[in-house]
């Protein structure tokens, strides 16, 4: 991929980074280099001491009734009220008209690419750059996960590349909204009209994420959320299917509850549908509740100080973060993420820079990997039922395509702050761009 050319105010900036030893405060940044100036890893001061904020945090105000629901005994959701009280909030803060409570992230997949039609033997375009849930759950319905390149500049799929991916068995898109980044969704839904195919949204990372002023996960048939411990909205293990179709919505319920009636679903028999236990417990839905107090102001907060940094760090040399798709749109910023191009760092290795950032007191990981290469791949295609489903001709060829040129850049380039180092304050912010920036300073004593 062609590198962004470095704009005429980069261009001074890394022009007079030479003349630094005589230089108190660096043009792209706020740093004082005369109490910073040699790098922590190599035995100079840290540019941070303090800690970062945690996560989770329990909300003390839950206590009481999660104390009495526990003594109640009351602990599924056959037998309370707390699950089917999450579902109605949380389908109001999506605004979808639906929700539906599962176990986890996974289990919403599983139950919505089963209720959609994902069958044995079809195939589903998949992005590549995620968690391995993602395409796991494409193989537990024993159909075929085909990736679809990444933008490496927005980390997200390419919609330009989904086309060629389609063949007479793709019945499904599944487009994730990494780190809380909306994907094109105009784009994919065209696509998906134009081929009669399904969409599932990935949003396990993205609640109130907003593509075109609308709500992720509301934009495809389907979406689905993770509520990990992890998570932006966590419960330690949970998940939500939600959507706008009835029906739908129905069956998702009733495979959810081993097939049982639900709704529109008609009693011919006690179980009328497949189905499997996908369901959420009562104390996963009660912690939720509480949780979800907090997330509009933290999302407010990440995304103010994701904005500061995306202008700070954007104005060093080989530093990119992640580029929005064009709309009226907003990341849920799960992880922060940015690109580290190691040529415009004289060289320095990402792990040597991320070394360095860590010895400065700013904890930083990689992002995803190569996943299109992960070993459970191969596992599955040279199983019985995978041989049985498809041709050798057709595995064969999947493994030809299986070159995703943008993704494997992106998986050597990436570089991500987790989400809670975004709720700090704005010094703490300041604290992040200052290491960077004296990393940058001090490239070539990482060599
Ligand atoms: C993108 C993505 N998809 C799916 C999942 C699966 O969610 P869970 O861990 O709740 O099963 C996760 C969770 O980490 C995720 O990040």
């Amino acid at each position: 991929m062609a590198q962004r050319n470095i704009s005429r105010r980069r261009a001074i900036a890394t022009a007079s980074a030479g003349a630094l030893g005589t230089m108190a405060i660096h043009p792209f940044t706020t740093l004082n280099f005369a109490n910073v100036s040699k790098l922590a890893l190599l035995g100079g001061e840290k540019v941070r001491t303090d800690s970062w904020p945690q996560w989770p945090v329990w909300e003390k105000s839950a206590e009481q009734e999660v104390i009495e629901m526990l003594r109640s005994g009351r602990w599924w959701r056959g037998s309370g009220e707390y699950v089917s009280e999450f579902e109605t909030e949380y389908a109001r803060l999506m605004g979808a008209k639906r929700c539906l409570a599962t176990a986890s992230g996974t289990t919403a997949l599983l139950v919505a690419l089963h209720v959609l039609g994902v069958d044995a033997g079809d195939e589903v375009l998949v992005s590549p750059y995620t968690f391995i849930a993602t395409y796991n759950v494409v193989f537990m319905n024993k159909a075929l996960p085909v990736f679809v390149d990444t933008d490496p500049e927005t980390f997200l799929i390419n919609p330009a590349k989904m086309e060629e991916r389609i063949t007479d068995r793709t019945s499904a898109i599944l487009p994730v909204h990494i780190y809380g980044l909306p994907v094109d969704m105009d784009k994919v839904n065209g696509v998906a009209k134009k081929h009669n195919l399904k969409v599932v949204e990935d949003a396990c990372q993205a609640w109130l994420g907003e593509y075109k002023g609308k709500k992720l996960g509301t934009l495809g048939d389907l979406g689905c959320f993770s509520f990990q411990n992890s998570k932006n909205l966590p419960t330690g293990e949970g998940g939500a299917v939600i959507g706008n179709n009835e029906e739908i919505m129905d069956r998702c319920h009733s495979f959810h509850n081993c097939g049982r009636p639900f709704g529109s679903l008609e009693r011919t028999s006690d179980y009328p549908i497949r189905g499997s236990n996908r369901r959420m417990q009562q104390i996963q839905a009660l912690t939720l509740l509480s949780q979800m107090k907090r997330i509009h102001k933290d999302n407010d907060i990440r995304l103010e100080n994701a904005t500061y940094l995306d202008k700070k760090l954007g104005e060093i040399p080989g530093i990119y973060p992640a580029k929005m798709v064009e709309g009226n749109n907003r990341s849920a910023y799960h992880m922060y993420p940015f690109r580290f191009v190691s040529e415009e760092f004289e060289g320095v290795s990402r792990s040597k820079f991320m070394e360095a950032l860590r010895a400065e007191g700013v904890p930083c990981s990689t992002g995803y990997g190569r996943q299109n290469q992960d070993g459970l791949i191969e596992e599955a295609l040279n199983s019985r039922g995978y041989k049985r489903l498809f041709s050798e001709k057709r595995l064969n060829q999947w493994r030809e395509e299986n070159y995703l040129p943008g993704n494997d850049q992106l998986a050597r380039e990436a570089v991500t702050f987790y989400q809670s180092i975004l709720l700090g304050t704005k010094k703490d912010m300041d604290d992040i761009v200052n290491a960077v920036t004296k990393i940058y300073e001090n490239r070539k004593a990482l060599l």
